[in-house]
């Protein structure tokens, strides 16, 4: 049999057995998919997290018709490469950015990221991350070459003793943190903490980078980094979450000190974003479109913390009232790795804790569980069965090899 046909029969089975676990009858399962495909359609998603409402296509036609109404020559032309300076307003106005903040727009979240690592140089230097941080900041570590070292945190966050022990021991550039809703622990620093950290840095003069994708889905969070310590902190906004990853904008707030090396590398990077998207945000932005969706995803997202409550009930899982995402803490006879493993078999896609540990930190004792990127609760509820029923009588199966 080729590997194809192999790939097919296989893909029919998981489909019949999904097509069950949401009370449809098998035969509404499609039978023929290729290959690349099979994973997308057929495993039940708790690994990414961008949610959309069902009312953002209706949304988003309607921006994109109105943009178009807007088109005109200066919009063909070549902006600044930090973005056309209407949109700086409209963005500095809606994230309140503190007097003598520059807002540079930026593609996404990760462009932002990488701006920054090329804007202070990092590739060769050394950066503290909290002992458990955002998988795709270790990856751009490792592929630029900055050195990465763990920080003890409690459950406030970063310790801040040992952040400036570390700071004596080494040369450190920047911290990387994600103080509101972090990922992947959930936990939200609270203010006083963040305050004895800025101490911290602004004693050993080292940068801040604030990466605050979660912050939106937060009722009332703490003040950022950003208005803490405007002249050491880079805060990262993006819309892809808040609003969706099909619109590539993303703000960063930066003090005067980082304003032309940040421009360079946005302009290296991507000669600027993209004047047609940034026009649309900034009119969703003015109306207030993009506060009332949050405020819909944030009701969206403890709407699912139920659904995932009820089946987690009585696992040792910690998350916030509306984060679309959950760390659950595995029993010790259970390992991340195997427990991924097994649910990717088993059709059920998490993140293992070994994707977000730091390096020399055990990741393999939690798993994230994504809440957002299924929009059916059918289908999530199916899938944080499967964690349960596996987590709770693991066996062999879910033992490290
Ligand atoms: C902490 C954090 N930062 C950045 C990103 C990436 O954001 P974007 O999609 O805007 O690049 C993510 C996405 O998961 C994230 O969790």
């Amino acid at each position: 049999m080729t590997t194809g046909l192999q790939d097919q029969l296989v893909a029919l089975r998981l489909v019949r057995r999904h097509a069950i676990l949401a009370g449809q009858s098998s035969h509404d399962a499609p039978v023929f998919f290729s290959s690349d495909n099979i994973k997308l359609i057929l495993m039940i998603d708790l690994r990414h997290n961008y949610p959309v409402l069902d009312t953002q296509a209706t949304i988003l036609h309607h921006y994109m018709q109105r943009t178009a109404d807007a088109v005109d020559q200066p919009l063909l032309a070549l902006p600044p490469w930090h973005g056309a300076s209407k949109d700086c307003i409209i963005a500095a106005h809606w994230l309140k950015a503190t007097a003598g903040q520059k807002t540079l727009l930026c593609s996404s979240g990760n462009h932002a990221v990488l701006i920054i690592a090329l804007a202070l140089k990092l590739p060769g230097k050394t950066v503290v991350i909290e002992d458990f941080t955002y998988s795709a900041f270790k990856m751009l570590a490792a592929m630029l070459g900055i050195r990465l070292i763990p920080c003890p945190t409690d459950e406030h966050g970063i310790i801040p003793d040992a952040l400036a022990e570390l700071c004596r021991r080494h040369t450190v550039a920047a911290l990387f943190v994600q103080p509101t809703i972090h990922n992947p622990t959930c936990l939200t620093m609270p203010l006083d903490r963040r305050q004895q950290l800025v101490e911290v840095a602004g004693s050993h003069d080292i940068a801040i980078i604030e990466d605050d994708a979660y912050r939106f889905l937060h009722e009332s969070p703490p003040a950022r980094f950003a208005d803490l310590a405007p002249s050491h902190t880079l805060h990262i906004a993006s819309l892809s979450k808040a609003f969706s990853p099909a619109l590539k904008v993303s703000y960063l707030l930066v003090a005067e000190q980082f304003h032309q090396c940040v421009e360079e590398a946005i302009r290296l990077t991507s000669s600027g974003t993209s004047s047609v998207l940034a026009c649309l945000a900034s009119m969703m932005i003015e109306d207030g479109t993009i506060d009332e969706v949050i405020r819909l995803k944030r009701w969206e997202a403890g709407r699912r913390q139920a659904v995932m409550r009820d089946v987690l009930n009585g696992l040792n899982w910690q998350s916030h009232p509306t984060s679309f995402h959950v760390w659950l803490r595995l029993p010790q006879s259970c390992s991340a790795d195997a427990v991924r493993d097994v649910l990717g078999k088993d059709g059920v896609d998490i993140s293992s804790g070994n994707e977000f540990s730091a390096p020399g930190v055990d990741g393999n004792g939690a798993i994230r569980i994504s809440l957002g990127a299924e929009s059916k609760l059918e289908r999530l509820t199916a899938g944080l069965s499967a964690i349960r029923n596996l987590v709770s009588a693991p066996g062999a199966r879910a033992a490290s090899a």
